[in-house]
């Protein structure tokens, strides 16, 4: 995924509002890179851009070999399906499906025969310790159970990347680092990720963190003195419980 020079305004009433400006940085695979930064800075909106959802008002955003820039809303819908996973704050469940049934949607609405999206499904959820959760409602789940269920929907198939947004949500912290755990477990030789954090602690989970001030990068890439002194000493892939 990678960002070269973007740019997205939103006209609200008379005003520009800048929501990132030339705003360039890259996620590999193997890579989780947390986002960073006050509320308004552009985390979303560099989310939503990664993710296809919007289109950057000048510069050029890659994912997976794809300019989604110049893509058609239909390229860019197929790009979702495929090859993004997205973890929202509020998970975003289908209310109406089972939880085995939400995680076989995507695969489904990509055109894989039930029986076989059912299946990835069940092993999807077995990974995420929920394989005896499947036939439950959305409403029957306890929020790290539906949070995980979100996380099973993202990364079931082949996704190239995976981008949470916040989405460790109201999770207590014992379970909000299980849940960054897992989904920095999804993320491999195939797969890069992003993940849009308030809280350093989660943030330590990442490979590199990425800081937003109005809409531009102001620290990151490399580990730095500030990112540092954000995290716990000592962190790498497992922080477990230091804080
Ligand atoms: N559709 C829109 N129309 C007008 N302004 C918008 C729109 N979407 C975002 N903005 C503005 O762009 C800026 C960045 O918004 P964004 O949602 O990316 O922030 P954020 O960092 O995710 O904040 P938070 O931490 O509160 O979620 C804000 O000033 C916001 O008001
Ligand atoms: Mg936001």
């Amino acid at each position: 995924m990678e960002f070269s020079e973007v740019t997205r305004t939103h006209t609200s009433g008379d005003t520009l509002v800048h929501a990132l400006r030339d705003v360039s940085f890259r996620v590999d695979y193997g890579e989780l890179v947390a986002v960073m930064g006050p509320s308004g800075s552009g985390k979303s909106t560099l989310l939503n851009l990664a993710g296809a959802l919007d289109s950057p008002t000048s510069g050029r955003v890659l994912v997976a070999g794809v300019d989604i820039s110049n893509a058609s809303s239909v390229e860019r819908a197929r790009l979702r399906r495929q090859s993004i996973g997205f973890v929202f704050q509020d998970y975003n469940l289908v209310s109406s499906l089972t939880a085995k049934e939400n995680v076989a949607l995507p695969l489904e609405l990509d055109g894989t025969p039930a029986s076989e999206a059912a299946e990835q499904a069940s092993i999807m959820l077995a990974r995420l310790g929920l394989l005896d959760r499947g036939d439950e409602f959305p409403d029957r789940l306890s929020g790290g159970q539906r949070q995980r269920v979100a996380i099973a929907r993202s990364v079931v198939g082949s996704r190239s990347l995976i981008l949470a947004d916040e989405p460790t949500g109201a999770l207590d912290s014992a379970l909000g680092e299980e849940v960054i755990a897992l989904l920095r477990a999804q993320i491999g030789p195939d797969c890069g990720g992003i993940l849009v954090t308030h809280d350093p602690r989660y943030a330590a989970w990442a490979d590199r963190t990425v800081f937003l001030r109005d809409g531009r990068i102001v620290a990151g890439t490399e580990p730095l003195s500030e990112v540092e002194s954000l995290i716990a000493p000592g962190s790498g892939h497992s922080p477990g419980t230091a804080s």
